[in-house]
């Protein structure tokens, strides 16, 4: 079960949900620095360690901007999963979302999905109209099943093999 997004403390844009144990997956932005780092620690140990998609480092201009979402997961008292989205042109609404990342011990027990689901309600919220992202392969069938399109043809992104997909951004739920 998703709940609609809402505002933590009044403030945080967040979405929870709950696994088939009963136990409560919030989705949100980053409340502070020490959640910020939690948040680059994971995309460092999935992109980095385990994929080996980025040398050395993920991070990149787009971290140091005002308008970034840094959102991530918790679950059970951890830290367990990012997304991050920002817009890429704010005359037209266009959002890019990426660096979606579960740690392995984590995947396949429902905490993805609300991450891609945080990031295309928090963006509708704050004024996007559509949402793109650079796929792997592998998880072209999880976005689909999400909701999103392909859109074009496969395209090197970061030196491998992405789908671009793509999807509208609903109109904003109450987020008080
Ligand atoms: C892709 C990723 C974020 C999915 O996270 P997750 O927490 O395992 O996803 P969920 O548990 O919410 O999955 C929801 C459903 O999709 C399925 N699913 C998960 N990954 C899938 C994939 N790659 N392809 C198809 N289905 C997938 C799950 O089995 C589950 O199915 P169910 O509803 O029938 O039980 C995670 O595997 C990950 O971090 N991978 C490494 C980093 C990565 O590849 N990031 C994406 C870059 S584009």
């Amino acid at each position: 079960m998703t709940t609609a997004l809402s505002r933590r403390d009044g403030r945080t844009l967040c979405l929870s949900s709950v696994d088939s144990h009963g136990a409560v997956i919030e989705c949100r932005a980053a409340a502070n620095v020490g959640e910020r780092m939690w948040h680059y620690r994971i995309r460092h140990q999935v992109f980095v360690v385990e994929q080996g998609v980025f040398a050395g480092s993920d991070l990149d201009r787009h971290d140091l901007r005002p308008d970034v979402v840094h959102g991530i997961a918790v679950y059970r008292g951890a830290y367990v999963g990012t997304v991050r989205f920002f817009p890429l042109n704010p005359d037209t609404g266009l959002w890019q979302g990426d660096r979606l990342a579960v740690l392995p011990q984590y995947r396949t027990a429902g905490i993805g999905s609300p991450l891609v689901r945080f990031a295309v309600a928090a963006a509708a919220a704050l004024g996007g109209q559509r949402m793109i992202a650079h796929v792997q392969l592998a998880n072209v069938r999880f976005f689909e099943r999400l909701g999103w399109q392909r859109s074009g043809e496969v395209e090197t992104y970061v030196g491998l093999p992405h789908q671009p997909m793509t999807i509208a951004l609903a109109p904003p739920a109450d987020t008080e």
